[in-house]
């Protein structure tokens, strides 16, 4: 069929999320709709995600998520070719509930089902908004997630490192929390480090030493921890300069060693010869000023072009389920009611399963 209507469905984390998209042959890509509802205060006082909570209010409010799609999207699910469900990786609770919703849709309608991987709707976000050509290199960071990834097709993906640890989403939440600053960590450390000495605290570069691209980034939150405890104890609280300096040093340090890994990941891939060289990011943390600013200094060096596709597309979401199911289902490919929600589901089939569970579920 040249053109193509499909529904997508987003469960996997705290953000339950419904989407339309339509794509012709030969034309851009078109996100008709995009609901996302967030949980932010759901889980605000447990300090992350309790999966319990999560599940059920996925399971609440999935449908009148999708009700919204539709309608913003002017279509009603007869109009659907078909429909596609993120079936992990993530918290099972949150899968199981988009994946028994998106079954019942297709029983009732006829529609075709289509499984997708939460972390191929990432990695392919930018061929919905930029129309990437294969192969490209992707680097996912977020509170969940931290990997790199060639994309080759939209099902062969090969990873080339990750974090063996906490995302670095995870660890500016929990310097967040260490320094007393408000939730999300991301943006509130951002806005502190804008008035902090970055070279005021020497923080460690985790695994810098060590070749390859697998990241951590537990050690860092713990050597700043330590600073901060030090610092309280000489002033018997933390000034507020030295807070700012310690948002600056920490920020610098995660910049860093992205910066380095990405250079390293990034001479991997140009041994593929790509005819267009690229690097997309996706992720919340991608929105930090002074990562995109070093991921565009190494894209400079060697000679790649450098993406991000737009925050509300970079951060979970709907539209990318959507698209992925719609390059899979373009590809002939569907799902029956056999189809099970997988708590762990690496992209990369032929390297071994990263280490640790972070607080918004496993890494890969
Ligand atoms: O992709 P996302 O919305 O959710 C998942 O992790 O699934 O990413 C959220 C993460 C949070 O940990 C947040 O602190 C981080 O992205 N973040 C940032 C910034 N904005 C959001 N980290 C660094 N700098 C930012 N400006
Ligand atoms: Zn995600």
């Amino acid at each position: 069929m040249k053109t193509l209507t499909v529904l997508g469905l987003e469960s996997s984390c705290d953000d339950t999320a419904a989407a339309v998209v339509r794509h012709t042959i030969g034309e851009p890509a078109q996100i008709l709709s995009s609901i996302v509802f967030g949980q932010t205060e759901l889980h605000a006082e447990f300090g992350g995600v309790v999966p319990e909570i999560a599940a059920r209010a996925h399971a609440e409010r999935l449908d009148i998520c999708v009700e919204q799609a539709l309608e913003a999207a002017g279509l009603g699910l007869k109009d659907m070719d078909a429909i596609a469900v993120t079936a992990g990786p993530g918290l099972i609770g949150g899968v199981l509930s988009g994946v028994m919703c998106a079954k019942g849709l297709s029983a009732g309608s006829g529609i075709p089902l289509v499984g997708v991987n939460h972390l191929a709707g990432h990695a392919l976000t930018p061929r919905l908004t930029d129309n990437a050509a294969f192969p490209y290199l992707m680097l996912l960071v977020s509170g969940g997630h931290c990997q790199f990834l060639i994309a080759k097709s939209n099902d062969d993906f090969a990873r080339l490192g990750g974090t063996i640890d906490d995302a670095p989403g995870e660890a500016f939440d929990k310097t967040a929390k260490l320094l007393g600053l408000p939730q999300p960590g991301g943006p509130s450390v951002e806005a502190e480090a804008k008035s902090g000495d970055p070279k005021r605290f020497s923080l460690p570069r985790p695994l810098l030493d060590r070749a390859g691209c697998d990241m951590s980034f537990s050690g860092l939150k713990t050597a700043l921890l330590r600073t901060r405890d030090k610092i309280v104890a000489q002033h018997n609280g933390l000034p507020r300069q030295d807070r700012a300096d310690l948002c600056a040093s920490f920020q610098t340090a995660v910049s860093d060693v992205l910066a380095e890994k990405t250079r390293r990941a990034l001479k991997k891939y140009l041994e593929l010869a790509p005819s267009a060289p690229l690097l997309a990011v996706a992720g919340g943390v991608a929105a930090n000023t002074q990562l995109r600013a070093a991921l565009e200094t190494v894209c400079a060096e060697l000679d790649v072009t450098f993406t991000a596709p737009p925050l509300a597309l970079c951060t979970d979401n709907a539209a990318m389920i959507a698209w992925a199911g719609l390059e899979r289902f373009r590809d002939g490919k569907s799902d029956d009611y056999g189809l099970s929600a997988r708590p762990r589901w690496p992209l990369d089939k032929t390297s071994p399963s990263m280490l640790g569970s972070g607080k918004k579920g496993p890494k890969a």
